[in-house]
């Protein structure tokens, strides 16, 4: 009997990750909105909230609004990353998206999860993670545990790590170079099981002063 390859939604509920390759061109857009943001010319509809991220030299830049939100969106449901929604607890939605960005050395951070809650279990929510351009050393990639080992996942453009909230993972240490940054998107996706909802979303919040309305 031939045994067949693990799926992806299999790989994510076994090993708490997977990665999802995808045609980088669908970053076209972000890519735009991220000059946009840098350049203080974003269109008025669009809006960002800078919080700190783990480190002072981390910055996450939240949508804050749904027409935010859905550019971020539709680069995920355009592209081969939409198999996401189906992979965390086999019909998720995007509750909310940012770049995040590293401008200057950050040191060896701790090992976290995104979703330690014991309200929250495993297989109902997951973070979402690709580079928006290539980078190289100095700076980090992620390291991540399984199994009681360390291993590292490498960012590449058009390859993307969808993780589970309860996977321990860190940011490696990482260096800078003058005027540069290193950016990624990260898609926090979740589960619409009401059992669920209040906790996640309390953690979403936690990170935004003012999430966009799940409703809009
Ligand atoms: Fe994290």
């Amino acid at each position: 009997m031939t045994t067949l390859p693990m799926t992806r939604a299999q790989h994510f509920q076994e090993h708490l990750f997977t990665e999802l390759p995808f045609r980088a061109r669908h970053l076209s857009p972000l890519r735009r909105l991220y000059r946009q943001m840098l350049a203080g010319c974003l269109g008025e509809q669009f809006s960002f909230h800078a919080s700190p991220g783990l480190h002072p030299n981390m910055t996450w830049h939240y949508a804050t609004n749904p027409h935010t939100l859905a550019a971020f969106q539709r680069c995920l449901t355009g592209s081969d990353l939409s198999e996401s929604l189906s992979i965390v607890d086999g019909d998720a939605r995007l509750l909310a998206a940012c770049f995040v960005v590293v401008r200057g050395d950050t040191p060896a951070l701790d090992y976290h999860v995104d979703y330690g809650q014991v309200e929250i279990p495993s297989g109902v929510t997951g973070t979402m993670l690709t580079p928006l351009h290539a980078f190289n050393p100095p700076y980090g990639q992620l390291d991540y545990c399984e199994g009681g080992r360390e291993l590292e996942y490498r960012y590449r453009v058009g390859d993307a790590i969808l993780f589970d909230g309860k996977l321990q993972h860190r940011p490696q240490a990482a260096g800078s170079i003058e005027g540069e940054a290193r950016v990624l998107v990260s898609w926090s996706i979740a589960t619409e099981d009401p059992r669920y909802c209040f906790a996640i979303r309390r953690v979403i919040e936690s990170q935004m002063p003012d999430p966009p309305s799940p409703d809009a």
